[in-house]
């Protein structure tokens, strides 16, 4: 019979063994070889160090002020509870040992940098809380081996900017947060790779009404459900737009923006710009040469016309050596 207090994935060990094990104080319980596969008390084998771990695979970390990821994780793991600890960095394959992980709750950590490669082996969490953390970006990939997941939330970071690759394709992603960053607008591409997406939360950032917002206005317009708050969303600046609603602006605001280029464009842009290139290098060496040429002719022409004043000063006045013009002035 498995006792509630000690859950374990592994064949229990025997009632009296289980009995034994009860009666030592914990420390010895820990380096009991029987004790290899239970998962409820700190230190035991199976749960990842600092943590308590609780049935169905929750590793309650949170709040421990710890520094790093944990070690000892493994596939039993489906929770993991990081919240409120001072994990600042994820480095590559953070989390490469838990690879059958659900839920992981990073909030409240100080966290500033997430490595590209950070969740690299979570193919089938669900959902991930990276809010009230300090990000100030996302590298495009991060979030690219998360295949399954259907919760994110970057909540109440410091997200100013995002780039249009930086959420990826997240096939199955229901519900995305971005609430409370310095978003000032959403770059066209954002929201393509997320079909399921059914809440957007948008609410506390700064959307600034300019022709940056058009592709957020036209998302929103063509989701009116899909984000909850979405009537309540206002502009921030510039001044004569200060708290519009998102919502009130058509298409036909946005009309003197430029539109994005289309691919004809692009090429013309792509072909143009190593022609350019080379034609103006070309230009630069056909002006330099030019100038280096006038300037060496203009050095000859000055020393010629200096030696032919020299020649023109020299005083001889000796009968053979007058020259034609002196002779002709005499006379
Ligand atoms: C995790 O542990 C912390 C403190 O150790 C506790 O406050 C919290 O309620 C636990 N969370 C869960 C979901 O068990």
């Amino acid at each position: 019979m498995r006792s509630p207090s000690f859950p374990s994935w592994g064949p229990p060990p025997p009632p009296p063994l289980q009995l034994l094990l009860l009666l030592l104080p914990w420390p010895v319980w820990t380096q009991a070889p029987a004790a290899a596969a239970s998962w409820g008390t700190p230190g035991a084998l199976g749960c990842p160090e600092a943590c308590v771990c609780a049935p169905g695979g929750q590793a309650n970390c949170s709040g421990r002020a710890l520094p790093a990821v944990p070690g000892g994780l493994n596939r039993r793991v489906r929770v993991l509870l990081l919240n409120h600890n001072r994990v600042h960095a994820l480095p590559p394959g953070a989390f490469v040992d838990a690879g059958a992980l659900l839920r992981l709750d990073l909030r409240e950590n100080g966290l500033r940098w997430v490595h590209a490669r950070a969740f690299w082996g979570l193919g089938a969490l669900e959902q991930l809380d990276l809010s009230a953390n300090q990000l100030e970006g996302l590298l495009p990939g991060t979030f690219a081996p998360l295949r399954a997941l259907r919760a994110l939330s970057l909540a109440e970071n410091r997200l100013a900017r995002l780039e249009p690759a930086a959420l990826g394709a997240l096939p199955l992603l229901r519900a995305l947060s971005l609430q409370d960053n310095d978003l000032p607008a959403l770059p066209s591409g954002l929201l393509a790779g997320l079909p399921a997406l059914n809440t957007l939360r948008l609410r506390g950032n700064p959307w600034t009404c300019g022709c940056a917002l058009r592709p957020l206005c036209a998302w929103l317009r063509g989701h009116p459900r899909h984000a909850p708050e979405a009537e309540t969303l206002l502009c921030v600046s510039p001044g004569r737009l200060t708290l519009s609603p998102l919502t009130a602006f058509p298409d036909a605001a946005f009309s003197h923006c430029a539109r994005p280029l289309a691919a004809q464009d692009l090429a013309v842009v792509y072909a143009l710009g190593p022609v350019s290139f080379l034609a103006s290098l070309a230009a630069c060496l056909a002006l330099g040469s030019a100038f280096t040429a006038c300037g060496a002719r203009h050095r000859r022409r000055r020393r010629r016309a200096a030696a032919r004043r020299q020649q023109r000063r020299q005083p001889d006045p000796g009968p053979g050596t007058a020259s034609p013009a002196a002779t002709a002035a005499q006379a």
